[in-house]
């Protein structure tokens, strides 16, 4: 029986030398939710995102995936639960020698024995979702727009069609426009795929546009956690001063999204 808490990190800590750069760290992600993390440089929130797809070890606590907590697990069933996450790196993360085919088929490659006008096949099937084309096929990386490079990024990571996508920091480094584009992208693609997703970032707009639950990362602790208008309106001071020094209107994406 699938838990509609996807995602449950109990007293989380990680520690690296003598920093303690998470500090007890409790949070839920619902099924086919948006959760934004959002805070400052240094937060830990890279960190949070490592320990939640299980690339990192905490140091303790608890990180339940779809009800399996994952920190006392051995290499082969992690593994196994890592299959359950897409991730879109920062700047997308292609690899520049090799074709978009190539870059969205590698999962493919690695995880199952399709052959070649198989793997072909779906890799139309994601792309086509996104509004790509087979025009994209041949072409290398730095031959894409900002944007493009997003939904080839986000291909690949959808190619396994894992029930969660995790982001981070999917909108550095774009214009106010393609930002608006790529956070479109995660909502669309929430709602067609299914998916859940998580996503880091320093936006405050995206995270307004897109998030159910934003949580505020501060040093390490979870300052505040709610729907973005609580954060907005919420009695927390550290999330209104966020919010305050980010110089977004947040209260006309809020209007914009019906619920002030
Ligand atoms: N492998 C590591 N070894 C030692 N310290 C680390 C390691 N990874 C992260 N840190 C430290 O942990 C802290 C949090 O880093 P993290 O990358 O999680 O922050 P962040 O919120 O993602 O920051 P940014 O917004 O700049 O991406 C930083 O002080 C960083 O130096
Ligand atoms: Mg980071």
């Amino acid at each position: 029986m699938p838990t509609d808490d996807i995602v449950v990190l109990k007293d989380v800590r990680k520690r690296f030398g003598d920093h303690e750069v998470l500090r007890g760290i409790e949070m839920v992600c619902r099924r086919n939710e948006t959760t934004c993390v959002v805070g400052g440089s240094g937060a830990g929130k890279t960190t949070l995102l490592r320990l939640i797809v299980a690339l990192e070890r905490p140091t303790s606590g608890q990180i339940l995936i779809d009800g399996e907590d994952t920190v006392p697990m051995g290499e082969r069933e992690i593994n196994r639960v890592r299959q359950k996450f897409g991730m879109v790196y920062q700047y997308a993360a292609l690899l520049d020698s090799i074709n978009v085919l190539d870059n969205v088929a590698f999962p493919l490659v690695e995880h199952t024995r399709l052959r070649a006008h198989e793997r072909r096949e779906k890799v139309l099937e994601k792309l086509g979702a996104l509004g790509l084309d087979d025009s994209v096929l041949r072409k290398f990386p730095s031959e894409l727009s900002g944007g493009m490079r997003k939904r080839v990024g986000l291909a690949r990571a959808l190619m396994l069609d894992p029930p969660i996508i995790v982001y981070d920091e999917p909108t550095s480094g774009l214009d106010p426009l393609t930002t608006g584009a790529v956070d479109d992208l995660i909502e669309e693609t929430r709602q067609r795929f299914g998916v859940t997703s998580i996503v880091i970032t320093h936006d405050i707009a995206s995270c307004f546009r897109i998030a159910h639950q934003a949580i505020l990362l501060d040093r390490g602790v979870i300052a505040t956690h709610g729907t973005p208008a609580d954060l907005a309106h919420g009695d927390s001071e550290v999330a209104r001063e966020f919010i305050r020094r980010s110089g977004v209107d947040v209260e006309a994406i809020l209007r914009a999204r019906g619920h002030a």
